[in-house]
């Protein structure tokens, strides 16, 4: 067993920034991680980190793009947080070596970004990502932070009382990939989730294939809430065949977009006539897929990304990382000829319910970054708020899961902050979702309980386990889980159920979503829940046993995609990333509010939270969204 005061998991660019917070507040920290630090999925980050910056600039003009971006879904307080702080973050960043691109007279270089109307984005190359990664990194190292890396949490130790807002978290399970040992880590102060996205949903995605989502449906099925999860960000600018993300920056230097016809199909098709290839992601997606399913793409599948005109000593200078991407992923030299691009699943805008402090409903459970919703990008992120946000919303986390009071967070989480609102609490009517098979509910604890049964009373409530004892219990639960899968004769393999989820989110739960297509997506999800009842592990070996990974992660898969498409089924109408053929507009009177999802034993419930639009200053309301 493992003790510290703070346990962060998850070593991208939140978690980092959250052990480097937890550190200076004096705490123990460690960061637990299925990959090594410098692995993590921020390192894929191209584009920028966005922060006013500069004379002509403010927090309040990103604040009205982050709002606007975000379809007036986002929750003021914490997008005014996010502006506000963005600019110390960025130069404490600057402090701490990172190798910002710079202009001739040696300010950091920004540049314009979609949906943007400063350019505020601060880059170094097109590997903003790679860059803060290292940076972050050598601080942890520098202040001694212990790092268990190649350590998969499969499992948080949450004591087990009825009302999930009475439960605690005192730490979690780790599966140790090296020796194949499972062992248990108490964290006397907290435990922060930053584990990133929940890409693998999907089969054609820019993320990772370590962003499963472990995060969020580890804290779902412990009892946290989940927020908005029907918004997925799908880039208007990946790789065909692979899905590698074509930053957003090649655009923002001044690249074009064409049709099969040769059209700048943007401004010629009148998608947005003052921003063009610069509007917001989600106006590009689905500008491109209609183009694409109007003829005019190429081969039925892509349209061209073409920066040529850009010249190869800019091209060289501010986006070097592309001529190498496009070339070994796509075969292409965009020096030479223009990049064929699709959208692809990049980003999600929802996740764990926390507060600006990343606190939960869970006692000593916090999140932060990709895993989490706060909520500053509501149903559409803006390109370069991904990475301010690690940054500020992991350091809160950090301080505060270490002890450091803070200012009271603007919004409160868990299901009991709706309450107040009437009629946003009403879970969805029935028949408008179907209910969840009983054979489709994966909870391998024996049905009931995923995370634990902490009592030690055998459930009367008498007495509830302490710390150790909590995760000792998880430790043993989750050792019968794991051994159960790895003895398993015959059965199904993940890898098949993987891929039959992944293509049904991409078939129907993409840019464009109908109800009979969002209704076929759940019957397949819960179909491979069924299958996933009887899965097993092929290696029986205990060293880096990634049959085994894939198949702890694949059950976290299932959880989110069913999240994802439920919220997007009940949510009809038209917002941001969302888009419905049937609701073909945004129905400000009845759906400004946030989609938030129990595990309630297995059985997902929806309710509604409201959305808080009245900032420090003032109040967004909420306009027609057009670039
Ligand atoms: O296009 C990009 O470089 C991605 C940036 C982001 O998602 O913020």
């Amino acid at each position: 067993m493992h003790e510290h005061d703070v346990i962060v998991v998850g070593a991208g660019g939140a978690g980092l920034r959250a052990a480097i917070a937890a550190e200076e507040e004096g705490a123990d920290v460690a960061l637990v991680s299925k990959l090594h630090p410098v692995r993590s999925h921020t390192g894929a980050a191209e584009g920028g980190i966005n922060a006013a910056l500069r004379e002509g600039d403010s927090w309040e003009d990103h604040a009205y793009d982050t709002m606007k971006g975000s379809d007036y879904l986002g929750d003021a307080p914490a997008v005014e947080t996010l502006c506000q702080q963005s600019p110390d973050e960025v130069i404490k960043l600057e402090h701490w070596g990172m190798a910002f691109s710079r202009d001739d007279d040696g300010r950091m270089s920004q540049r314009p970004f979609g949906g943007l109307s400063f350019p505020r984005t601060t880059y170094a190359g097109a590997e903003t990502g790679h860059h803060l990664l290292h940076t972050m990194y050598q601080q942890v190292v520098k202040r001694g932070i212990t790092v268990y890396d190649e350590w998969y949490v499969t499992q948080l130790a949450v004591t087990d009382e009825d009302d999930p807002e009475s439960r605690r978290c005192y730490g979690c399970v780790a599966y140790d990939i090296q020796s194949g040992d499972l062992d248990g880590f108490v964290a006397s102060e907290g435990v922060v989730l930053a584990t990133g996205g929940p890409g693998q949903v999907y089969d054609h995605t820019t993320n990772a294939v370590a962003n499963t989502g472990d995060g969020p449906a580890m804290a779902y099925r412990a009892g946290v809430p989940l927020e908005d999860m029907e918004f997925i960000q799908f880039h208007p600018t990946t790789l065909p065949s692979t899905g590698v993300l074509i930053t957003e920056g090649v655009r923002g230097e001044g690249g074009i977009l064409y049709n099969s016809e040769g059209e700048r199909f943007m401004f010629e098709r009148g998608y947005a006539n003052n921003a063009g290839e610069l509007a917001s992601r989600d106006v590009v997606s689905r500008a491109e897929l209609t183009e694409i399913n109007n003829g005019r793409g190429m081969e039925d599948d892509y349209v061209h990304l073409d920066m040529r005109h850009l010249g190869e000593e800019r091209i060289s200078d501010r986006l070097e990382n592309i001529i190498h991407l496009a070339t070994d992923f796509e075969g292409v030299n965009p020096l030479e000829k223009p990049m064929p691009v699709k959208p692809g699943q990049h980003y999600a805008m929802g996740g764990i319910e926390v507060d600006e402090n990343g606190e939960t409903a869970v006692s000593g459970l916090y999140a932060a970054g990709e895993c989490a919703c706060v909520s500053v990008h509501g149903s559409n992120r803006l390109g370069g708020n991904a990475l301010p946000e690690l940054i500020i919303f992991g350091a809160r986390a950090g301080w505060h899961a270490a002890g450091r009071e803070m200012q009271p967070a603007g919004i409160e989480t868990g299901p009991a902050a709706s309450m107040g609102s009437e009629d946003l609490d009403t879970p969805v009517e029935p028949g408008a979702i179907a209910p969840r098979t009983e054979s489709g509910d994966i909870a391998a604890d024996g049905g009931t309980r995923a995370d634990g049964d902490a009592r030690a009373d055998g459930g009367t409530g008498a007495q509830v386990m302490g710390a150790a004892e909590t995760v000792e219990h998880a430790v043993e639960t989750e050792r019968e889980r794991i051994t159960a899968m790895l003895e398993k004769e015959g059965g199904v393999k993940q890898a098949t159920i993987r891929s039959r989820l992944q293509k049904a989110m991409t078939r129907n739960v993409n840019v464009f979503r109908t109800e009979d297509g969002l209704n076929q997506a759940l019957r397949d999800i819960r179909e491979a829940r069924e299958a996933y009842a009887d899965v097993s592990v092929a290696d029986p070996s205990r060293t880096f046993n990634t049959d085994l990974i894939h198949t702890i992660e694949t059950r976290n898969l299932l959880d989110l995609a069913e999240a994802i498409t439920l919220g997007a089924l009940a949510r009809t109408e038209f917002r941001g990333a969302h888009w419905r053929e049937a609701h073909q507009e945004r129905k400000d009177d009845e759906w400004i509010k946030h989609t938030m999802l129990a595990w309630n034993d297995g059985e997902p419930e929806l309710y509604y939270k409201p959305v808080v639009l009245e900032g420090e200053n003032k109040t967004y309301e909420p306009k027609e969204r057009s670039y």
